[in-house]
């Protein structure tokens, strides 16, 4: 399972192909100044522990500093994943000698579980556990260039791969640990990511542990967004998820986007997403990438990438819904410049950033639609409360959430695009750009791969039913099994009575009503997993 299960970094793979043609000079205008920031929630006690700043490589990385026994090393942050791992050298570390590896989108990463000491912020841990990793040749790009030399998972701690091989507390991921420390303190994180080429966006983006980006108190008045636990085979599978509202993806003519979610316990209209910072790009049901992209003029599905281009002029707009709130996506990043592509006519065009899930991100035992990586996360500040994902604390062990606050003013951003991409003159009325009618709207082209897994999704989906179905047959062969044993038996007996058998006779019966009792035992578990997961 696991080979597909930390999602994250998949973007790079695209990014990778690029070349870093493009820089927008970015004014410095601190988004906190655009709000008005509420004198009613001030932050907690104890604030100013952790405010890090995030270096931003070219939209497409998200990146922190950490020092890990004793070295400085920038970290990538990844919401979607549950480890830490470094590449290089360690100047004080205690190797495990236990190996493992670590499967993301872009390759492996492989080494041996080494403890140090860690400092993250203005916390210091003491035994951290993280993989070493000596090789990173398997992987798609050359992640120093990109500025990164490891990686910090974010996720729930149960989706520790390392804690799962150490079995042991010690292993836990680096935000439990930290948590632990202080069990009066909430067991939450912050991001707030920034974007290049917008004159409006901050210099640099954020992360906090357990407080608020000054300046975005109103998020915790934001509506929690309960956390789906998933525990369908394993604990690994737990991420980051939520529901969207019913109809909560509205596209560019404004209507909402129609999708039945694969995932069987999924709500009529409601989609499944996971919010997970180590994607570029965000992966979205082919039918859906199609609804945005497939109705612009010019619009092209680019074979490199898997992904449509449309012209870099063209203004998309489209949001999604949770809790009852509307989070518009900033137009700058429904498509991106940062790929340097032209079309076949060698006009420059954009990608557009909401990609048709690729097959490495798909979710096989249908546990998600969507995976909303940076580009829908520039749009938002998030909070991920771990609750009781964290143990061993003694305060905050309320459910797991998420709370969005939206940082983008259709307006603003809407101002941004002109001056951006269409050089300060608003050409978004113009008939050219003008979406096609939905009878025109152009199709991606599915892949073999994608067939054939989305055949296995359905089976996978289905075998419950298919499992209760052959129980049911094995009961009932059981059934009468058991009455013809008992009919022999009494047959016996009688016979015994008569003296003609001996009468030590009963293994037999009971280890059917065993079996029988352990049949019905599954079939009870089994109900259960339907009716959470299936
Ligand atoms: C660490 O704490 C000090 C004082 O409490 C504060 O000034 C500093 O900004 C903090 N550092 C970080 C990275 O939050
Ligand atoms: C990480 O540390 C290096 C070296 O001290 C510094 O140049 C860089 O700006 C830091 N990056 C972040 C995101 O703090
Ligand atoms: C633990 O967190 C609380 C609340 O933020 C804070 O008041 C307290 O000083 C912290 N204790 C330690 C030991 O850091
Ligand atoms: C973008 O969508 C919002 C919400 O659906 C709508 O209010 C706004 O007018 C739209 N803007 C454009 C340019 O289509
Ligand atoms: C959104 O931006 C526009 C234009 O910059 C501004 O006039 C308006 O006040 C902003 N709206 C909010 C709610 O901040």
């Amino acid at each position: 399972m696991r080979s597909f299960l930390p999602l994250s970094l998949l973007g790079l793979l695209s990014h990778a192909c690029s070349t870093h043609a493009l820089t927008f000079p970015v004014r410095v205008r601190p988004r906190a100044d655009d709000r008005t920031a509420s004198g009613r929630l001030t932050t907690r006690a104890g604030s100013g522990n952790t405010l890090l700043p995030l270096h931003n490589t070219q939209n497409s990385e998200y990146i922190a500093n950490i020092t890990l026994g004793g070295r400085e090393i920038p970290v990538l942050l990844d919401t979607g994943s549950s480890d830490l791992w470094v590449a290089g050298t360690i100047p004080q570390t205690t190797d495990l000698g236990m190996s493992e590896s670590l499967s993301y989108a872009v390759g492996n990463a492989q080494g041996d579980i080494n403890t140090a000491t860690l400092n993250f912020g203005n916390y210091t841990v003491q035994d951290q556990a993280y993989l070493l990793v000596k090789d990173i040749s398997t992987f798609s790009i050359n992640i120093q260039a990109e500025g990164f030399e490891g990686l910090i998972g974010l996720g729930p701690n149960t989706g520790s791969v390392i804690r799962d091989k150490m079995d042991d507390p010690k292993g836990d991921s680096v935000l439990a640990r930290i948590f632990q420390q202080n069990t009066t303190s909430s067991n939450y994180m912050s991001i707030l990511l920034n974007r290049e080429g917008d004159p409006n966006s901050a210099a640099s983006g954020h992360m906090t542990i357990s407080e608020v980006v000054p300046g975005y108190e109103a998020i915790t008045e934001m509506p929690k967004l309960s956390v789906m636990k998933d525990h369908k085979l394993t604990d690994l599978d737990q991420h980051w998820q939520t529901y969207t509202d019913v109809d909560g993806l509205i596209g560019p003519d404004g209507n909402p986007i129609a999708y039945d979610s694969i995932v069987p316990s999924a709500p009529d209209g409601q989609l499944v997403v996971v919010f997970d910072s180590g994607f570029t790009l965000p992966q979205v049901p082919r039918k859906v990438s199609d609804a945005i992209y497939g109705r612009v003029q010019g619009a092209e599905w680019n074979t490199q990438y898997e992904a449509w281009t449309i012209p870099c002029t063209q203004m998309l707009n489209i949001s999604f819904k949770f809790g009852g709130q509307t989070y518009p996506i900033h137009p700058l990043d429904v498509s991106s410049s940062d790929f340097n592509l032209v079309n076949s006519n060698g006009d420059t065009v954009c990608l557009g950033t909401f990609q048709p899930i690729s097959t490495s991100a798909f979710s096989l035992l249908g546990e998600y639609d969507v995976i909303l990586g940076m580009a829908f996360m520039r749009s938002v500040y998030a909070l991920f409360d771990y609750g009781n994902f964290v143990e061993d604390t003694s305060q905050d062990l309320g459910d797991p959430f998420i709370q969005l606050l939206s940082t983008t003013n259709a307006t603003a951003a809407r101002e941004a695009f002109v001056q951006v991409r269409l050089g300060g003159v608003d050409t978004t009325g113009d008939a050219s750009q003008a979406l096609l009618p939905a009878s025109q709207e152009q199709q991606s082209p599915e892949s073999e791969e994608e067939k054939k897994q989305e055949y296995e999704e359905k089976v996978l989906s289905r075998w419950p039913e298919i499992f209760v179905g052959c129980l049911a047959f094995v009961l009932i062969v059981v059934g009468i099994i058991v009455w013809r044993c008992c009919i022999v038996r009494r047959r016996k007996n009688g016979a015994a009575q008569k003296g003609l058998l001996p009468t030590n006779n009963k293994g037999a019966p009971s280890s059917y009503s065993q079996l029988a009792g352990a049949s019905t035992a599954t079939l009870v578990g089994m109900q259960n997993m339907e009716g959470k997961h299936v």
